[in-house]
């Protein structure tokens, strides 16, 4: 299959792109090239004849319909957006104009180039999302596929925004979409303003390691691998208009979380006395910090047979292996605005 990938050079994205590539397919990377994004991801496939990179920025629609003349792909997995809840609390604009605006513009550019192909029913827009337009959950229960939208930050309203969109082109143009809601992933390439790397990284610098609130929110972790490998069987098999909830079934708390973190790094990078865990320091809380998210999978298990391949203590250590083995990599990244500072603090 021929893929344009938007956002194939950030975290998710570029996990999609290496995947995609070593399964075989074509592709074609279409990224504006943010702050979050780093073509050094998708270094070891730059080479490739599969692979094609094109700078382009999702809002803008002349270059969408060029790179849809230019490459005619058979699918389209869109990635691209704004993607940390703390930013869209400072700065909500950017989640409008990028996550609502710029999916609008994907999507009629989509339309064009299908209509014009003759809309084929083998044509897919695959819009990837997030379990956050489902709001919070108490101590009990999980999110399905028919659960009711309740987003809660900008980031979330602006992705459960898109989802309509997506769902609405199905609906009123016969676009045929597939759409999956994913909960947290985590893995190499992380961008260093996200909790995994920065527990990770103050660590090793000997900073503290901010918790917000008590530490008792819960997110169910997956993976980044195992997310691109459910998006790949979802572009593959799924149903068209059919949505799919994605989760590694790995609830844990922020602060049993950090704890693991802890425990990997003492064994792997032993301070001289005591324990990373000493860094632990509990911060002022994110507004409307939602207190729990998990995720039934049971439809992408059964429909298409997609399971995990690692827990997240097993995840967790390759994660901080990759982080001890790239240096480079994160330390270019830290010089980036906003980086290493506490964002989102005002309600
Ligand atoms: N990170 C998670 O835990 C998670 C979980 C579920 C769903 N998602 C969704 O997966 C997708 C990817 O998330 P991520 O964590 O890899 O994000 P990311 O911030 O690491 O990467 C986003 C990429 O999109 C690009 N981009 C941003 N605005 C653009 C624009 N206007 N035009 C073209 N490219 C643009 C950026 O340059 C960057 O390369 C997002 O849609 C996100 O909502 C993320």
């Amino acid at each position: 299959m021929k893929l344009l990938v938007t956002g194939g050079a950030g975290f998710i994205g570029s996990a999609v792109v290496r995947r995609a590539i070593a399964q075989g397919h074509e592709v074609v990377n279409l990224d504006a090239l943010t702050y979050a994004a780093c073509l050094d991801n998708v270094a070891s496939v730059a080479g490739h004849p599969a692979y094609a990179f094109e700078h382009a920025d999702i809002r803008d629609r002349a270059a969408l319909d060029r790179v849809f003349s230019t490459h005619c792909p058979d699918a389209v997995m869109h990635l691209a957006a704004e993607s940390h809840v703390d930013r869209s609390i400072d700065g909500p604009g950017t989640f409008i104009d990028t996550n609502v605006m710029g999916t609008f513009h994907l999507l009629e550019a989509t339309r064009a180039y299908w209509t014009a192909a003759g809309k084929s029913d083998a044509f897919r827009f695959h819009h990837i999302s997030t379990d956050e337009v489902f709001g919070s959950l108490g101590p009990e229960g999980q999110f399905t596929e028919q659960s009711p939208y309740d987003p809660r930050s900008p980031y979330s309203a602006s992705k459960a925004g898109s989802d309509h969109l997506v769902r609405a082109w199905h609906e009123t143009y016969g676009m045929p979409v597939v759409l999956t809601n994913c909960s947290n992933n985590y893995g190499p390439y992380h961008f260093p303003e996200k909790l995994i790397p920065v527990v990770i990284l103050n660590a090793l610098a000997g900073k503290p390691l901010p918790i917000y609130g008590d530490g008792s929110n819960v997110r169910d972790w997956l993976y980044v691998e195992d997310h691109a490998e459910a998006l790949l069987l979802v572009i593959t098999r799924g149903a068209v208009g059919r949505s799919y909830n994605i989760g590694g079934e790995n609830e844990r708390t922020n602060l049993q979380l950090v704890q693991t973190l802890c425990a990997i790094l003492d064994r792997k990078r032993p301070l001289p006395k005591g324990t990373y865990a000493d860094l632990i320091q509990f911060v002022t809380d994110r507004p409307g910090h939602d207190a729990r998210y998990a995720i039934d999978p049971a439809r992408i298990r059964n429909e298409l047979g997609w399971r995990p391949s690692v827990t997240v203590e097993e995840g967790l250590e390759k994660t901080v292996d990759w982080y001890l083995a790239n240096e480079t990599w994160w330390r270019a990244l830290q010089d980036r605005q906003g980086v290493g500072q506490r964002l989102g603090v005002t309600a």
